[in-house]
């Protein structure tokens, strides 16, 4: 989605943007832009200097003239909603005057009631944006200062933003505002940052202040401050970002994806860090701010996140089932929040996403929040909206994710659902020994996560096997059905190949029809009390001349190819089972020449309806 990137200081500003630029690339835009204020003297207006271009950065980057100095300014990569990507729509925008210019991510609702009237008035558009109406807006407020200017412009907007202003009046500063959509500010020495998302940031500081929503903040080289937008002023103090420059690097791995894969025992290990008590068997998870008794009274878990993440938490509902014997479900957040959902009080919900910021699952904590319920959150971005937003919750550590597609977070978030659920499940009615079992099964993962990694070869020449493939089923049971699910999604996502998962006991109700040599099947086979159903469907499979790839944990004789990876205990096996299709589905990918970490029309981070 959009990315937003701001600097004021001493520095030449057009190279730190451009690179800030670059390292939001990952997350998913068709156009880039970029303005700066030119030299002037203190105290005199500045002039304004733009370059955009439709594509990517390196194309901006190549437009921007020899001559483009100046110490600040904003950038932006745009993700199309209000017109296509092209050079005119691209952000920044500015007035007619070139005074004024506005970068913004989010969704402004009433921007063509105000274009009409913006235009009634003698406003020429520019563009066919959201945005521009902002930025007009802004440049015919009569209010004296920019933060009132902004404020007032703002006043008329409804929607969501993050949006940083550059006014040649004012070029001492940079005024910002958020509502629904992630501003992060930087603090340096003698010098500010701004930007959507961390990771433009943390290579020159890891000092960051994350704006609420309503809030606003005016950067100056060597000051800042915050306010909300209505004007009273809120005290920000700043945190220290964890994660190093370095983990947005690819660190020798030719693409993030398969860096992010290979990263994932390591990434495993971290979410088991300092959790566990053997003791009593059990796990601390210290931020979900639920007591025993709390946990006690709660009657059913609903667990809500969007695509991979909503996966996850399908996994995660079972883990819940099983080990804490709630009744526990996961629906995309993007559903639950349109169909006026009955917020029961003994419900625990649960919202599960990356990066914190998926708007669809933002918007469903907000209303379950107005309705009274106790939401807690499984995030992977520190102090991100969702995680602030919610009444508690745990990190799920897994690093940065760079690669649009998820993977090591996808691995770590189930296995901070398998936390919550034994920490749920110990105080409820899991034994001593089952809470043992499940804890040296976990103890496990991040070898037998190396196990399955180094059999990359075997899974590369699987992949090359099945490229021709112009659809694929995947197949589960039970446990494995949520496997099959997430490891269609990753296919399809990267290779663009079709993909269908479903619950391998529905196959004789309806998609045998599609089974021919030319639609394979995956199949997710472990070693558990279903084996023999998973059996028979294979069977059912191979009647029909169907070619078969199992996941299992031995080699399955009415496969074709099996994949063989560790046991664990059945309750964690779906952990590993996902892994090897990861690699299967990035090396399809690759074999096919694929943009892997930016695959088409996908964003990381979707901030937007
Ligand atoms: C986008 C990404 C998916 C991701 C989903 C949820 O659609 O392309 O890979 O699973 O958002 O993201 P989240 O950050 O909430 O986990």
């Amino acid at each position: 989605m959009c990315g937003i990137v701001g600097y004021i200081g001493k520095r030449d500003v057009a190279p730190l943007l451009l690179e800030g630029l670059q390292r939001l690339e990952y997350r998913g835009y068709d156009s880039a832009g970029i303005v700066i204020t030119g030299k002037a003297a203190a105290g005199r207006p500045g002039t304004l200097k733009m370059v955009k271009a439709k594509g990517r950065v390196r194309e901006l980057e190549s437009r921007v003239p020899k001559r483009f100095a100046g110490t600040t300014g904003i950038a932006h990569t745009r993700w199309a909603t209000h017109g296509a990507p092209s050079d005119e729509n691209a952000h920044p925008h500015m007035d007619a005057e070139n005074k004024v210019a506005v970068v913004h991510n989010g969704i402004i609702d009433n921007a063509s009631e105000l274009r009409t009237r913006l235009t009634a008035d003698g406003v020429v558009f520019l563009s066919e944006t959201d945005t521009e109406v902002l930025t007009h807006l802004i440049a015919r407020a009569q209010a004296d200062t920019l933060e009132e200017k902004v404020r007032e412009a703002l006043r008329h907007v409804e929607g969501t933003y993050g949006v940083a202003v550059l006014h040649a009046d004012f070029n001492d500063r940079i005024v910002v505002a958020r509502n629904g959509s992630p501003v992060v500010l930087g603090i340096g020495e003698k010098e500010m940052f701004v930007a959507s998302d961390v990771a433009a940031l943390v290579a020159h500081t890891r000092q960051v202040v994350t704006l609420d929503d309503g809030e606003m903040a005016t950067l100056k080289a060597d000051d800042f401050r915050t306010y909300t937008t209505e004007g009273s002023t809120t005290t920000a103090t700043p945190t220290t970002v964890e994660w190093e420059a370095e983990s947005y690097d690819m660190g020798g791995h030719d693409t993030y994806m398969h860096k992010e894969i290979s990263e994932q025992a390591d990434a495993v290990d971290r979410v088991l860090r300092g959790r566990i008590d053997d003791r009593f068997s059990t796990v601390h998870l210290g931020g979900l701010n639920l007591d025993a008794r709390e946990a006690r009274g709660v009657r059913r878990i609903k667990i809500l996140g969007c695509g991979t993440s909503y996966h996850a938490g399908q996994i995660g509902a079972q883990l819940i089932e099983e080990l804490a014997r709630i009744p526990a479900d996961a629906e995309p957040a993007s559903e639950f929040r349109y169909r006026n959902p009955v917020v029961d009080p003994d419900t625990l919900y649960v919202a599960v996403s990356q990066s914190g910021e998926t708007y669809d699952v933002l918007a469903a904590v907000q209303e379950l929040k107005r309705k009274g319920a106790r939401v807690l959150g499984v995030v992977n971005v520190v102090g991100s909206a969702i995680a602030r937003e919610a009444d508690g919750g745990t990190y799920v550590h897994a690093g940065p994710e760079v690669c649009v597609v998820s993977t090591k977070c996808f691995t770590n978030t189930v296995v901070a659902f398998a936390l919550l659920a034994l920490h749920l499940g110990r105080i409820r009615d899991l034994s001593v020994a089952d809470g043992k079992r499940i804890i040296d099964g976990l103890r496990r993962l991040p070898e037998q996560i190396s196990e399955i990694l180094a059999n990359e070869d075997e899974i590369k020449r699987l992949a090359a096997e099945y490229a021709d493939a112009k659809s694929m089923m995947f197949i589960g049971r039970v446990r494995g059905y949520p496997v099959a699910r997430e490891a269609s999604l990753k296919l399809k996502e990267v290779s663009y190949i079709h993909a269908e998962a479903y619950p391998a006991s529905e196959l004789k109700h309806g998609p045998l029809a599609l089974i021919e040599p030319a639609m394979p099947t995956v199949a997710i086979v472990p070693d558990d009390d279903l084996l023999e159903k998973n059996r028979a469907a294979m069977e059912e499979i191979k009647a029909r001349s169907g070619r078969i790839l199992a996941v299992a944990h031995q080699v399955q004789e009415k496969a074709d190819h099996t994949i063989v990876v560790p046991k664990n205990e059945n309750e964690l096996d779906p952990i590993l089972m996902g892994i090897p299709l990861q690699l299967f589905a990035y090396h399809t990918a690759l074999a096919m020449g694929r943009d892997i970490d930016k695959p088409r029309n996908l964003a990381k981070s979707v901030t937007v309806e």
